[in-house]
């Protein structure tokens, strides 16, 4: 591949960052590797917000299209992104919604036990201890080694404990980085009658995914990290034979059939909708999901295989910078189909590497005692490579 020397990304890359990121070449500017808290929004999705801030000011002059078609057009964003039907999406506002969707809808009872390995982000574990104290059933987390999930561990689980139901995993892990094999443990799961839950907010924008071939029964997505759009935007995917059989355990008012008849509403028929915005709760922050599709539809011009490999490679270069400097440890696995874009360091002084990144500009996080370094398709690996320096005082 060929890159541009100014930016030292493939062209496709290089011209999108001088459009939608400009602030990025500005003289000192930070070197933005925090992805994995907060994504940084394109120019094209700031507009977005700027645009609906004006409209809601003169609500006057607000169309039908600002309204509806911008989450029928959401829905189908998010649907191409991970091969699904657009049918199959339920709009949210944060990834929580859809985890609870989840733990409350699918079936559980006494003596079940839900898998899941040890260190799940939060979000991914109240939900099923609430729903399992009050159906009987049991969360079993499986114990990480050397910080990372088992996934053989946990595909013997799935093969062979005798109540499984169900498996609940993050796709990408927050804080150490390991990326699991959906499609490994999605075969497992069927093989086994369990279904499949997914967090994917660590891994969506920075990698592919065809929840169709990974056999995900449910998946919950936030938007505002690696998808790169406003707090308050995400999504749920239900696997289409599954809508119609779970009831929403949170009730929308815009969730049945006919509902988007404004002038009758007091008919109250429970008649949810046969598809997964039976799940939704309207009202939705239509600014945000406007300028999520900004982000969107970038994400898709710039090919999400093509953000994947460039990511790879940043995650090479740590891999190799970590090799030459052996006083701090990479916690996050070494090899590419065990890593997205979240990057996990172990450096001898934790805070005072923080310190030292921040003084910098180097934008980072720490997380379970690890620096977390998370670049994107616009981290160029010479800035990345300076990034990488500070690790090692
Ligand atoms: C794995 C994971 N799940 C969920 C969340 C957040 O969920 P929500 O979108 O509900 O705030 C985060 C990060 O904040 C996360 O890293």
């Amino acid at each position: 591949m060929t890159t541009s020397l100014m930016h030292d990304l493939v062209p496709a890359f290089a011209a999108a960052r001088t459009i939608e990121y400009p602030w990025m070449d500005d003289a000192g500017a930070a070197t933005y590797l925090d992805h994995a808290s907060t994504g940084a929004i394109p120019r094209r999705g700031a507009a977005a917000l700027e645009r609906y801030a004006r409209l809601r000011h003169r609500p006057q002059e607000l169309q039908a299209e600002h309204f509806f078609p911008v989450l029928a057009r959401s829905r189908e964003l998010a649907a191409r992104l991970i091969g699904a039907s657009a049918r199959e999406i339920a709009l949210t506002t944060n990834t929580t919604h859809g985890l609870n969707l989840a733990a409350f809808a699918l079936p559980l009872e006494a003596g079940d036990v839900v898998l899941m390995p040890d260190g799940e982000f939060p979000a991914n574990v109240f939900p099923w201890l609430v729903r399992a104290r009050r159906t009987g059933a049991t969360v079993v987390r499986l114990p990480l080694v050397d910080g990372v999930p088992e996934e053989a561990a946990l595909l013997q689980a799935i093969a062979t404990h005798p109540r499984v139901r169900g498996v609940a995993v993050s796709w990408v892990s927050f804080w150490s980085g390991a990326r699991l094999d959906l499609a490994a443990i999605g075969a497992a799961c069927r093989a086994r009658g369990a279904w499949f839950t997914v967090d994917a907010i660590q891994g969506l924008g920075a990698l592919p995914l065809d929840v169709k071939a990974a056999g995900i029964d449910v998946l919950a997505c936030g938007a505002q990290k690696w998808l790169q759009s406003p707090w308050g935007t995400a999504f749920a995917y239900v696997r289409d034979e599954l809508v119609t059989q779970l009831e929403p355990p949170v009730v929308g008012w815009m969730a049945t059939e006919g509902s988007e008849d404004l002038g009758a509403m007091c008919h109250y028929r429970e008649d949810w909708f046969g598809d997964a915005r039976r799940f939704e709760q309207i009202t939705l922050p239509m600014q945000d999901f406007a300028a999520m599709n900004e982000s969107l539809a970038l994400f898709l011009e710039l090919d999400p295989h093509a953000v994947a490999a460039h990511i790879a490679a940043l995650g090479d270069q740590a891999v190799a910078w970590v090799d030459a400097h052996p006083h701090v440890r990479l916690v996050t696995p070494r090899a590419r189909a065990q890593r997205a874009g979240v990057l996990a360091f172990v450096p001898p002084d934790v805070a005072g590497t923080s310190a030292r990144l921040r003084a910098a500009g180097v934008m980072h996080s720490v997380r379970e005692g690890c620096v977390r370094l998370s670049p994107h398709w616009y981290t160029t690996p010479a800035a990345f490579a300076r990034a990488l320096d500070l690790l090692d005082a």
